[in-house]
């Protein structure tokens, strides 16, 4: 596991984005596994920026995205599908075809999830996956239980889930109380992850599921510790309880290409 750490939410949507913008550039049909929410927002306006000035080019990737709530159409400006294309896919040059995203308002959505774990199969895999994790230490929308899926399949949300995506609804009642989300094996199966994490509501189980080294279904996202090519971004407000339990100062880094980074390890 690799863990980079920086300062500020803004360098840390740079240096996740040029991280893409460098597996893009190696592999140009490369398969990408992407998330909503607050956090990676600057780090696909980043990508953006990095298309407009000719340093990327989408036009053989494909993505598969994590999640979807379910009950919301295409059109719902809630929905992750219009997040996407709205912050994202319209701005870039992405081939329609390439862009996969669960249908929130399936009529089977069984046969959706095995589909779509077959066909990113087809795809042979997701090579680079970027996730989000909730205050709660759920990846996807794979919420902590006392089990946990593999597959792609739909779920109930927790309380506290609810609570903390509420802020996107008019109020809490319009919200979907259901997700479809990829499971725990199809993003354990994404070659490499990358998991980001900004600000101090972060920094709690940043510390608690990093420092634990141990996996339980209570935090989903400990599942990642298995992961054999795992990269976790920080901004210094997330990392903070960490580098506290850790007893680690902040090195200053001269390095020029990579002078965001504060602090850069592996660790086992
Ligand atoms: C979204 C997703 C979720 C979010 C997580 C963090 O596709 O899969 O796991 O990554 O809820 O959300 P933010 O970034 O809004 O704090």
């Amino acid at each position: 596991m690799e863990v980079i750490i920086v300062n500020t939410a803004l360098e840390l949507a740079s240096e996740a984005a040029k991280f893409i913008k460098n597996e893009i550039n190696t592999k140009p049909n490369l398969v990408l596994g992407l998330a909503t929410g607050d956090t990676p927002l600057m780090t696909y306006d980043k990508l953006v920026e990095f298309y407009q000035a000719g340093l990327v080019d989408f036009s053989k990737v494909r993505t598969f995205n994590l999640d979807e709530y379910v009950g919301l159409h295409k059109s719902d400006l809630n929905s992750y599908y219009y997040y996407m294309h709205h912050n994202f896919f319209d701005k870039i040059n992405i081939q329609e075809e390439n862009i996969h995203l669960l249908d929130g308002f399936s009529e089977d959505f069984n046969q959706l999830a095995k589909n779509y774990d077959k066909l990113i199969y087809e795809n042979k895999g997701i090579d680079l996956q970027l996730l989000g994790i909730g205050i709660n230490g759920h990846i996807g929308f794979n919420e902590p239980d006392v089990k946990l899926e593999i597959n792609t399949h739909v779920t109930g949300l927790t309380e506290e889930t609810l609570n903390q995506n509420s802020k996107f609804f008019p109020n809490i009642e319009q919200m979907p109380k259901q997700a479809i989300t990829m499971g725990l094996g199809t993003i354990m199966r994404a070659k490499k992850i990358l998991l980001i994490a900004t600000g101090a509501r972060k920094a709690e189980i940043m510390a608690r599921f990093l420092e634990d080294s141990s996996i339980s279904t209570s935090t989903p996202a400990s599942t990642l510790l298995l992961h054999q090519n795992l990269t976790i971004m920080m901004d210094l407000e997330a990392a903070r309880l960490y580098l506290k339990e850790k007893k680690m100062t902040i090195n200053e880094n001269n390095n020029q290409e990579y002078k965001n980074i504060i602090r850069r390890f592996s660790t086992i």
